[in-house]
């Protein structure tokens, strides 16, 4: 069905077909077909990919502690709390739960507004999030003047994205086309539009090598600096600073396609039943974010975020609940994906927070490595 509604696309738009971000906007998000707005599991075990906040409550937990003291530092009687891109909505039921439990007073002055592209997830974070009152659903554009804190885990990686290639000095796009049925990819000279990104960008990819850019992330940036009057914005997703994404090293760029837990780099098979991402470009977040007024206060891998917020003393408080080792062992096991470097999401994920009329103050989460281990050294038994 999908298949061939993208074909009628392509075949309208003559000889150069489809840029590779429609192509990848229809694949996720035509209104019935696209793979975020049928209704089907996407996350967790019967789904097609784990995010932090289905691994383990743990990540939202933390994330309530960080957003406590940013309303603290705000010091302001009223706190909303937007969450773009909410999934299944068990962040926002782990931060509400936790806030709720440690937090009354942060909770009692909280309006939690959630963004959601997908009818599918918000009837899902609907039926979830029940109990909290404080929950409502918006969209970006009817949102004004929020005071309070944006948040989005694994938002950013699901825009659509431009590809592009660059041969000999030249930078070139590729689009999609029709070869009898099939969907196949055109090099054409990239549009002013393209070059113009990496310009204000200041990288660029380097010659033979194949990338992803997503002006979509740069909109959604501004759009969501316009919206906060007062607060921090906390972006949590997998990606990296400008110059690596466009390292030399990466040669074929960073798109992957998610399917029952397995990857694969075609995103011509089986559209609209796999989710296709591409890594995020945190420099051009944090560039148009400063230039519509937001000042970056911190930038790190979700393991030294979670780290700074106290993930150690939390996996031996949950530990010290359980008398059986293997249950005690499973949680370790489980936990260990949040943050070890290579294989799990400590590393490649990082957390980008910036603030309008919030100073510079010192966050929870920056707590240094050093201060944690200091800080068992005082709580040792003598
Ligand atoms: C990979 S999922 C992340 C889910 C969730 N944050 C989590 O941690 O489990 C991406 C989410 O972003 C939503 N989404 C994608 N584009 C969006 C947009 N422009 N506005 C609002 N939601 C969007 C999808 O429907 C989905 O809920």
């Amino acid at each position: 069905m999908l298949h061939t509604f993208i074909l009628e696309q392509i075949r309208r738009q003559g000889d150069a077909g489809l840029s590779f971000a429609d192509f990848m906007q229809q694949c996720l998000y035509h209104p019935s077909y696209g793979y975020y707005m049928q209704q089907r599991e996407r996350i967790g075990k019967k789904g097609d990919f784990y995010t932090s906040s289905s691994v383990h409550h743990v990540f939202g937990v933390l994330l309530a502690r960080q957003l406590a003291q940013m309303f603290e530092i705000l010091a302001m009687p009223d706190f909303t709390i937007v969450e773009q891109g909410a999934g299944e909505g068990h962040l926002a039921l782990d931060v509400l739960d936790e806030l709720k439990r440690r937090e009354p007073e942060v909770y009692a002055a909280l309006d939690y507004c959630i963004v959601e592209i997908s009818p599918d997830n918000r009837t899902r974070q609907a039926h979830l999030l029940a109990e909290h009152e404080c929950v409502r659903w918006a969209t970006l554009e009817q949102l004004k003047s929020v005071r309070g804190c944006f948040i989005s885990n694994e938002l950013v990686d699901a825009f659509p994205v431009h590809v592009v290639e660059k041969h000999a000095g030249k930078l070139y796009e590729v689009r999609v086309i029709e070869d009898d049925g099939a969907f196949v990819e055109k090099l054409f000279p990239a549009s002013a539009a393209l070059r113009m990104h990496f310009d204000s960008l200041g990288v660029e990819p380097v010659e033979g090598n194949r990338a992803e850019l997503c002006p979509d992330a740069a909109t959604w940036m501004q759009q969501v600096a316009e919206i906060l009057e007062r607060g921090f914005v906390i972006t949590v997703d997998y990606g990296y600073p400008a110059a690596e994404l466009y390292a030399p090293f990466r040669l074929n760029g960073t798109l992957m396609c998610y399917a029952q837990h397995t990857t694969n780099e075609n995103p011509y098979q089986n559209v609209g039943q796999q989710d296709i991402t591409a890594h995020v470009d945190f420099t051009l977040l944090e560039q148009t974010g400063a230039r519509a007024g937001l000042v970056p206060l911190y930038f790190g891998e979700q393991y030294r975020f979670l780290m700074g917020l106290g993930f150690v003393e939390e996996l031996m408080r949950l530990q010290a609940q359980t008398t059986d080792p293997g249950a005690a062992m499973a949680l370790r096991m489980t936990l260990k994906n949040l943050i070890v470097p290579d294989s799990g999401m400590g590393d490649t994920f990082k957390v980008l927070i910036q603030g309008r009329g919030v100073g510079e103050p010192e966050l929870l989460c920056s707590r240094s490595v050093a201060d944690i281990a200091a800080s068992f050294t005082m709580d040792a038994p003598k």
